[in-house]
């Protein structure tokens, strides 16, 4: 009799123990996908990108006309923004708090082909900085959705 009530206290014991594996078996499988945030390298590769990124516009025949009014605050404003629309349209912790962009862009009829330059100055900063072909994709991607806000507004 007493052998039988440890039997029983065992398999109780063992199904209690499975249920219990079987609830903390949610942190197994697949750890969660990184966002595209974590994989660049949060906000200090962000801020290299866009600083790289405005040397080259800077540098840009066809397009840095359209930055020239610019001072050193505009440009720094400028920054910012880039910086955390950037961390915020990858899945980062940053508040974008710029107009949106098609006020940011209204009235200056910016062409195809300079957005086109705009996008290949920051390809050069993605390169420049080693950043892997899947994450480029990505971040280009997110940024050609915005396209139709921006030419000819
Ligand atoms: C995906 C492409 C682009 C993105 C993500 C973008 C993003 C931005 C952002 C966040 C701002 C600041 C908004 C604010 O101050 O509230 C801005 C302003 C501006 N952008 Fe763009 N832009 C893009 C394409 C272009 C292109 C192609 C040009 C011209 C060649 C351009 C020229 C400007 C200018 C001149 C300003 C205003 C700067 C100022 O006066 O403060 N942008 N853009």
């Amino acid at each position: 009799m007493r052998s039988s009530a440890l039997v029983f206290a065992l398999v109780i014991g063992l199904i209690a123990c499975g249920g219990k594996g079987k609830a903390a078996d949610t942190t197994g499988g697949d750890p969660p996908a990184a966002t595209l945030y974590t994989r660049l390298g949060e906000k200090p590769a962000i801020e290299a990108v866009i600083d790289k990124f405005l040397s080259n516009v800077v540098a840009d025949a066809r397009i840095n006309a359209r930055f020239a009014h610019l001072d050193a605050g505009g440009v720094a404003r400028l920054r910012g923004h880039l910086v955390d629309q950037v961390c915020n349209a990858t899945g980062g912790p940053c508040e974008y708090k710029g107009r949106n962009m098609v006020e940011s862009h209204a009235g200056m009829n910016i062409t195809e082909d300079e957005f086109n330059a705009l996008v290949e100055d920051l390809v050069k900063a993605l390169d420049e900085l080693g950043v892997p072909e899947a994450e480029k994709g990505e971040l280009l991607g997110a940024l050609g959705g915005m396209k139709g806000d921006i030419v000819g507004k």
